[in-house]
């Protein structure tokens, strides 16, 4: 019985838990909602629009003027509420497998009296869980048009920037590799885990050494798939609050994911490096052990 393999048992089992959270954080409302690579506020989407358009030739201008008597008014008041009469929502969380949308809490933009800490997102929904998902905004939002029955306006009539769908769209294979590698490196640390109980009960360097390799795999594997996930993140972010600012989309990246993912592959480096440790300390048992036997014979 190696009871110095209990270690890398436990934090493999760690590492199990936090990669599956990762790929599943999000998947449903009510769980881990907070856990996005990426959040797209779209709450002030209407503003600079109906600031900058007043073309009645735009059917949005003239849904809105219907909606709230002028275009005047509907900058006055606020105007998230425009965007909510056309069915978008406030804000949209990306995940693995889906995004989740809903609205601020208590109002969209930080004031006075209203500090950001204080303004927390209220998840409505989210979408299905779909295998290699990629976030495609422009479809979901005209989607939300269309079913909100606004399906006359495009979301072109938006001034929804095509670069943003363009710099999105390179990120896709990206985005679909970093479900691949979730799932390659949960397999990976679990098999690591079964390998690492085996390592309880069979003493010896080759266990200790196979050990070392799956772990180390793994290792790459998961770190691989955070190393992906935070460039998605970082480019998409980018891209959005370069190409969507003009339009007041915003986006940031979810520092509570990353952290997940990153304490999930720092824990597999760290058994097996642990793993490493175990079979050089085989190696010297094993040398310690044979001189016992041999020095009687002197
Ligand atoms: C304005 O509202 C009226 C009644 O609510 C409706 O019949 C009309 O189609 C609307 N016009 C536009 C452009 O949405
Ligand atoms: C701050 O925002 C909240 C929510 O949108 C709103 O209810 C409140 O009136 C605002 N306060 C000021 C001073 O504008
Ligand atoms: C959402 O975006 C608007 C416009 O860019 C910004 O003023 C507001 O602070 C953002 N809200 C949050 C909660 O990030
Ligand atoms: C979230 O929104 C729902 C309705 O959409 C509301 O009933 C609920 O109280 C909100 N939750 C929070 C925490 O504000
Ligand atoms: C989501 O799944 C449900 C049931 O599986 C299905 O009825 C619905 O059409 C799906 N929605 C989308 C947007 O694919
Ligand atoms: C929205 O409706 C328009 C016209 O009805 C249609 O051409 C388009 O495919 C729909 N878009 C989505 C994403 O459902």
């Amino acid at each position: 019985m190696r009871i110095s393999a209990l270690a890398p048992v436990l934090l493999c089992a760690a590492a199990l838990v936090l990669s599956f959270l990762c790929l599943f954080a999000g998947s449903k409302r009510g769980f881990m909602n907070d856990y996005s690579i990426l959040t797209l506020n779209t709450s002030r989407i209407g503003a600079s629009f109906l600031n900058a358009a007043h073309s009645s030739s735009n059917p949005l201008i003239s849904f809105i003027d219907n909606a709230t008597n002028s275009v005047e008014n509907a900058i006055n008041q606020d105007v998230s509420s425009v965007a909510r009469t056309l069915g978008i929502h406030d804000f949209y969380n990306v995940h693995v497998l889906d995004f989740c949308e809903g609205y601020y809490n208590p109002g969209p933009v930080p004031n006075t009296t209203l500090p950001r800490s204080q303004i927390h997102r209220n998840v409505t929904s989210c979408s299905n869980r779909t295998a290699m998902y990629s976030f495609d905004p422009r479809t979901t939002l005209q989607q939300e048009l269309n079913v909100s029955g606004h399906s006359n306006v495009a979301l072109s009539d938006l001034n929804w920037p095509s670069n943003v769908d363009k710099g999105l769209h390179a990120l896709v294979i990206a985005q679909k590799a970093t479900f691949v590698l979730y799932c390659v490196a949960i397999a990976l640390i679990g098999v690591a885990m079964l390998l690492a109980l085996a390592g309880l009960v069979v003493e010896g360097r080759l266990v200790a050494f196979v050990n070392v390799l799956v772990d180390w795999l793994a290792f790459l594997v998961i770190g691989l798939a955070s190393a992906i996930a935070t460039a998605v993140a970082v480019k998409a972010v980018d891209v959005i609050n370069t190409y969507g600012n003009q339009i007041g989309a915003q986006a940031s990246t979810g520092s509570k994911f990353l952290v997940l993912t990153w304490v999930a592959t720092a824990v597999m480096l760290v058994a097996s490096i642990v793993w490493c440790f175990e079979c050089l300390v085989g190696r010297k048992g094993t040398g310690y052990r044979s001189k016992e036997v041999y020095e009687p014979q002197y």
